[in-house]
Parts: C-alpha cells; structure tokens; sequence
C-alpha cells in the first residue's frame, strides 16, 4: 500500500524535476548539466514526498503543490553538492555517482549548487496557487534552509569537527543541518493546501521527530552500511572526526533514540486518524533503511 503510493508520488516529481532546468541563454552547458546530473535521478526524495502527502492530507490539490515539492528537492540537492566539496565533508561519492565537483570539478560544482538554490525559489513562484500561498512558501524556505536553519547546522557541524560536543549541541546541530529542511517539507505540504494552524502544528511535531531521527540513522549508517548501498562513502564521520550520534552515544544506544523519536513521530499522527497511514510506514520505513 505505502509502496504504490510512494511510486505515484515518485514518479510526479521525478517527472516535474526531468523537466525542471531549461537549455542554458549562452553556449556553454556545463553549469546547467552539473544541476542536471545532481539533481535527476539517485536520491530518495523524501522531503519532495513529505511536501505532496502533507498537501493531500491536508485537503490540498497533490498537483499544484508540486513545484513546491521541486523547490525543496532543489534546495537538499545543492546543500548536499556543496557538503561534498573539499572545504566541507570531501566526499567522492553521491547517490552512487562521483560526487558533483569529481565529475564537473569544485567550481562549477560550486556554482550548480548556487544555480539549484536561486532555480528553487523561482519554482516556488510558479506554482498555481494564490500570491499569499507563495510569499509564506517563500517565507518558509529562506527560513528554514539560510543562516537560521540548515546553513546554521551545517555551520555548527563544521565547527564541531575534533570536539567532544555535548548531547544539546548535537541535537541543535541535527534539528538545524537536517531537520529544518525535513519541517519545512511539511510546511511546504501545509501552504499549498491552506491547512488551519492545528493541522500544521501536528504536522511539525511528526517531521520534528522524524528529521532528527533521519540524521540519527544517517549517522548510524555511516559506521554500518557499505559505499554500494548507500551511494555514498561510509567511515566519512570518523575520517573528519565529525561529532555524531554515534561518536557520542555508540551504535546501540544512538538506534535507541531514532526509535523513541519515531514512536513520538507516529504518536503525532493519531491526531490525523486513519488518513496518516502512509505516514506512519513512512517514518518506520526510514528508521529501518539501510541506505
Ligand atoms: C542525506 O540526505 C543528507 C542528510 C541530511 C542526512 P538523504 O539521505 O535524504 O539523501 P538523498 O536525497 O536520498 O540522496
Ligand atoms: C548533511 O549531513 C546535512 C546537509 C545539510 C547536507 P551529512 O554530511 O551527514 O550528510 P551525508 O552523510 O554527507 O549525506
Ligand atoms: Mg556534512
Ligand atoms: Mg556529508
Ligand atoms: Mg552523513
């Protein structure tokens, strides 16, 4: 049941992000290719997910809130390009692909990731909604993706590198690099169908928990899984010393933690009654990936 449902959703924004980025106005493609090759094909679109099932649950039009769904695509897309590069994590692989600055080199891999953050906030104003849905759509992702939300995490990631941290920091760390883009998927959901503030508040009470319970398992499976599942390199935690989940609490009680958080997640939904199924296989699905 989750599965068709997830591959309906899938292929609407698989669909919307083929034909998301126009030829480029000048001869050279490079930029616009490198956006291509990050962007189509590979990743999980969770958050994409999130934004298409929150409108429906919240009596929205699925369709209209698609460049939503691209827009936050978009912005996970570049953040991750430029976590990849040399002065962030120097990672070589993604979604299992060299990396964006292996293949099209750090500078125009700086810049797909510049042309995937401005090209975000352009979809939000395409969208067939009304002009106060797009300026509070506007509102939320300046918000929820700059200084304040998951450019501060990532911030705080770096400057956390080779330190013993403690448990609250690693927790503002992980609800800002992570979470923040994961609630404003909801957000995003919410807008495009006009949801009343309680529908809202219950809806960021799921994604709370489930996007620091994401990054706990992100961290668990940098220790646990293998390169080929996950598309990515695993040990990158430990090689840069990064302060994690894992390096704090161990493996075992770190998995301890994403399940009480997906168990508050769920409890959340109850306030959605029987609607929020596909929800709740949602958040177990993502605490038990492996990739
Ligand atoms: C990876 O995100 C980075 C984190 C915030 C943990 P995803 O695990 O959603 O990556 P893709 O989009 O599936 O590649
Ligand atoms: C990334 O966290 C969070 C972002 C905002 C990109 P990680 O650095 O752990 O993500 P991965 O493991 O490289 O995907
Ligand atoms: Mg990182
Ligand atoms: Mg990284
Ligand atoms: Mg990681």
């Amino acid at each position: 049941m989750i599965e068709r449902t997830l591959d309906s959703y899938l292929a609407l924004i698989e669909d919307y992000l083929d034909n998301s980025i126009d030829k480029s106005c000048y001869d050279e493609e490079i930029v616009a290719d490198a956006m291509r090759y990050s962007l189509q094909n590979g990743g999980k679109r969770i958050r994409p997910v999130l934004v298409l099932e929150f409108c429906r649950l919240c009596g929205g039009d699925v369709k209209k809130a698609l460049p939503f769904a691209a827009a936050i695509e978009m912005i996970h897309t570049y953040s991750l390009i430029h976590d990849d590069l040399p002065c962030m994590d120097d990672d070589d692989m993604r979604r299992g692909k060299p990396s964006c600055h292996k293949k099209f080199g750090e500078e125009y891999a700086l810049l797909a990731g510049d042309g995937l953050l401005t090209l975000a906030f352009e979809m939000l104003t395409k969208a067939e909604l009304s002009d106060s849905q797009k300026v509070s759509a506007v509102k939320a992702l300046s918000l929820h993706a700059g200084y304040q939300g998951m450019i501060g995490g990532q911030t705080v990631d770096l400057m956390s590198e080779g330190k013993a941290v403690s448990l609250d920091r690693l927790k503002t760390m992980d609800n800002l690099k992570t979470g923040k883009l994961i609630n404003c998927a909801a957000l995003l959901g919410c807008i495009a169908a006009n949801a009343d503030a309680e529908k809202t508040e219950h809806a960021l009470i799921f994604t709370g928990a489930v996007g620091l319970a994401f990054q706990i398992v992100d961290d668990i499976l940098d220790v646990t899984s293998t390169e080929e599942k996950l598309g990515k390199p695993i040990g990158s935690d430990s090689e840069k010393e990064k302060s994690t989940y894992v390096s704090l609490l161990g493996i075992e009680k770190s998995k301890e933690y994403a399940e009480e958080l997906t168990g508050e997640a769920v409890n959340a939904l109850s306030y959605f009654g029987d609607d929020a199924e596909f929800l709740k296989n949602l958040a177990l699905k993502l605490l038990e990936r492996d990739n």
